[in-house]
């Protein structure tokens, strides 16, 4: 009983000291944010062949703060209608991915938006049953609300930067056309140089 007692206050005081980063899953984020749409072919080339592997294969997620935003090239017009560079269909894949971000995590948006952004058409419930991820919830956002309402979060984010075009990827809330067109090509070494640059840390199969 003592020795139960004390090996408590031992793992207690040793949770104390420890520093926030060596505790359990935390580890330090950099932060990636995707400024897209869902019907541009070079974003699905990107998530597909860049973001996704990089995230998933090798692990990346748990040291990223990953951003979507699903919105791109679309405009608000003057009566607030959304208007999007491929037309009513792109609007409505990029509200579809705007109610999975909005109801999922990322790790699971991630997987459904990638799966889902090979498709030109709304892919969503051969991909949630691929992953077995329940998306009423995904379905009932988007039945209940309009497409207006559901991208205008995303409108006010986009308008706070300029981009040529898309895809536009920020790295430590920071977007320069140079290294996002760098990123675009080269995603996980650069931002295993970038995360060495910035935490001192090299992370696990980074060239
Ligand atoms: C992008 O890549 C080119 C060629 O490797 C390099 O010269 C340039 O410095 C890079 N730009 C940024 C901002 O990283």
């Amino acid at each position: 009983m003592r020795a139960a007692v004390f090996v408590c206050l031992l793992l207690g005081w040793v949770g104390v000291a420890m520093p926030r980063r060596l505790r359990g899953a935390q580890a330090d984020r950099l932060a990636i944010t995707l400024y897209y749409e869902a019907l541009c072919p070079y974003c699905m080339k990107f998530v597909t062949s860049q973001l996704n592997p990089s995230m998933v294969r090798q692990d990346r997620l748990p040291f990223t703060d990953l951003t979507l935003i699903p919105y791109g090239n679309a405009k608000t017009n003057d009566d607030g209608n959304v208007e999007c560079q491929h037309g009513v269909m792109e609007c409505e894949l990029n509200a579809w991915h705007a109610c999975i971000l909005e109801h999922h995590d990322i790790a699971q948006s991630l997987k459904l938006i990638a799966c889902m952004i090979r498709g030109k058409k709304n892919r969503l419930d051969k991909c949630a049953d691929h992953y077995q991820i329940d998306v009423g919830d995904v379905r009932n956002c988007k039945k209940t609300r309009q497409v207006n309402d559901i991208l205008r979060k995303y409108g006010e984010e986009t308008a706070r930067v300029s981009f040529m075009g898309v895809p536009a990827i920020a790295l430590d809330h920071v977007y320069d056309a140079d290294l996002s067109g760098n990123l675009t090509d080269n995603f996980d070494a650069i931002f295993c140089a970038k995360y060495k640059e910035k935490f001192n840390k090299q992370l696990n199969n980074c060239q």
